[in-house]
This record gives C-alpha cells, structure tokens and sequence, in this order.
C-alpha cells in the first residue's frame, strides 16, 4: 500500500488518495460537485438501509415486488446453470429471490469493498449450500475479469436497485457496454431501473419527513472531516433535492446556509450563502428511453416489467451476436 503524506500531517493511503483528488476536484467545479459513491462508508450504507425502508421511498419494495410478482417470466428467459454475475453487492434479499427462482450453477458477486463482499457470501453459501459462490473484488464500473471456474457457464449479469440512474446517461451507456464486454455474447442483463412519474412522488422519496435521506447526503461531508481532516461545519449544509424536468434527474444538493469558508488537506474552499454543492443525481427514466440507452450500447431489449402503478421497472437484455 501507498502511503502519502499531505499538508496538515493527514496520513492518506491510496483509497483515500483518490477520495482527496476528487474532493479536491469536485470543490473546485463551478458548480461545486461531489462524486455519490463517496456516501457509501458503513455510516452511510447503514443510513441507505434505512432509506430503502422508509414509507416515500418506493423503489426497493417496487422493484422487490416486481422481481417476486415476476419470476416466472423472468426465469423463462434465464438459461439453466448460468453463472449469476451481480454488479455491486448490497442487501442480499433480491439476489436471494432470484436464486430461489432461477436454477444457477453459480453466483458472482462483484464489489469493491473486499470485506463486505466476503461477508455476504459466507451468509449466502451457510443458506444455498449447493451454489458455488466465487466473489469477484473489483470496480464494476471498470473491466475485470470472471472467475475461470465460470468461463463455460451461459452468464446472467444482475444490477437492481436503479443503480444505472445514478450515472450520468454517458456513464450509464459505458457501464452497460463494459457489462457486454464482460458478460460476452449470448448472455443476459437484468436491469431494474426506476420511472419518471409524478414529480411530488419524486420529491417526498429524496425529501422524506424523518430526515434520514439528509443525513445520508451529510455523511460525505462527516467523511471528508474524518478522512481528510477537513473542517466543514456539517449542520452549516442543508440537504436539498430537486426534480430537473429537463434532465429527467433527481438532484441532491448540501446549500450552504450562510457564508462560510471550509478547508480541506491545506486548500480552502469559499461559499456564498445559498451556494449548493450537487452530491448525486437519479435519473429516471421512461421504458422507450432506457430501451434506447440499452440499444446504444449493444443490447437488445427482450422484456420489461413493471409494477401496476408504473412505479419502478425490471428489463431483460439479451447480448445478441
Ligand atoms: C442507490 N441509488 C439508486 C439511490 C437512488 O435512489 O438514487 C441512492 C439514494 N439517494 C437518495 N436516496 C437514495
């Protein structure tokens, strides 16, 4: 492991290297910006547990419901003893679903949190012990390779949660080409993917009343004072989130509730009152859009499901040669 020495004697290994680059970067943007997977410290990935079950915010009941309402259809279109390959390992209760319903011969999680990865396939090997699990540590936005016990398994790639909406729609047509690639030819991705809809829906989801999704979109700032040594007065950020119509995106903000100066690792960075730092979008899209991105990115659109209230949506890709 790398380790550098900064201003402020903050010891910095290579994890937070790149976490101090991007706030460096990201404070420096007009407007002020901070990467969304910086949220996901155990602090934070508690704090999002809690929000999947608060009463606004409807997409991992929806999207659960739609995966149980629909096995049936889902595992039609699923080959037998495929290798299940999950980007991104959270909650286990989707991919326990799926596992129940589909017949897999194997199950890949991919994450980059080595530790939690681990964690999560003890529990799923003591409850499937009939499912070879071969954990994958990685950045599943980047290329990795499959483990080679998989190599002559049909593949089945797993993305719940509407994980897609928060990437940049540039980002989300790379991922989905860099699951193709490595996926390979003939395999299928399924996708959940969240819906645009009524806007006040949206906004009590990412507004709810207990404050929960505020404290989550607080805690990159409670990490980059932990992290980094920085020095930004938290209650001092009032978390905000608007609909932009025209982006078709949720967007979280942290407004600066008066004039304030914060530094961080030796630079300081000045706000003006009401001036916002953008934390996370979450697109949402329609079924014929996303049908589109899917198409750009070298994926054919072989099913989509949804919940009868058009809440939330589950798509099945196939890679076709
Ligand atoms: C993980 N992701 C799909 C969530 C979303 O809805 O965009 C993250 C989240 N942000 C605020 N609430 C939940």
């Amino acid at each position: 492991m790398n380790v550098h020495v900064k201003a402020g004697a903050t010891l910095l290994d290579d994890t937070n290297a790149a976490f101090a680059e991007d706030v460096a970067i990201g404070l420096s943007q007009h407007p002020k910006q901070l990467p969304p997977q910086y949220f996901y410290d155990e602090a934070g990935s508690k704090l999002f547990e809690q929000i999947t079950l608060l009463p606004e915010y409807y997409p991992t009941r929806t999207e659960l419901r739609i995966l149980r309402d629909r096995g049936t259809d889902i595992a039609a279109g699923v080959p037998q003893g495929a290798a299940l390959v999950e980007f991104g390992a959270g909650a286990t209760t989707k991919v326990r679903l799926m596992l129940h319903q589909c017949s897999f011969g194997a199950y890949v999680p991919v994450d980059i949190s080595g530790d939690f990865l681990n964690e999560q396939a003890d529990g799923l090997r003591k409850d499937f012990p009939h499912l070879a699990v071969y954990p994958v540590t990685a950045d599943f936005t980047k290329p990795f390779a499959l483990p080679a016990e998989v190599k002559d398994m049909p593949k089945v790639g797993f993305f719940p949660g509407s994980t897609i909406g928060n990437f940049d729609p540039h980002e989300a047509c790379a991922f989905l080409k860099s699951a193709r690639d490595i996926l390979g030819d003939g395999a299928t991705l399924i996708i959940g993917v969240d819906l645009e809809k009524d806007e006040r829906v949206l906004h009590d989801a990412y507004n709810d009343a207990a404050g929960v999704t505020g404290k989550f979109n607080s805690n990159v700032l409670v990490r980059i004072n932990r992290e980094l040594g920085g020095n930004f007065d938290v209650p001092g950020f009032i978390h905000r989130a608007i609909y932009n119509r025209e982006r078709h995106r949720i967007e979280m903000h942290l407004v600066a509730r008066k004039a304030q100066s914060v530094r961080v690792l030796g630079h300081s960075y000045a706000f003006r009152a009401g001036e916002s730092i953008h934390t996370e979008s979450s697109y949402k899209y329609s079924l014929d859009r996303f049908a589109a991105l899917a198409r750009g990115a070298g994926w054919t659109p072989q099913a989509s499901w949804t919940d009868a209230d058009g809440m939330f949506s589950v798509h099945a890709l196939k890679a076709v040669v």
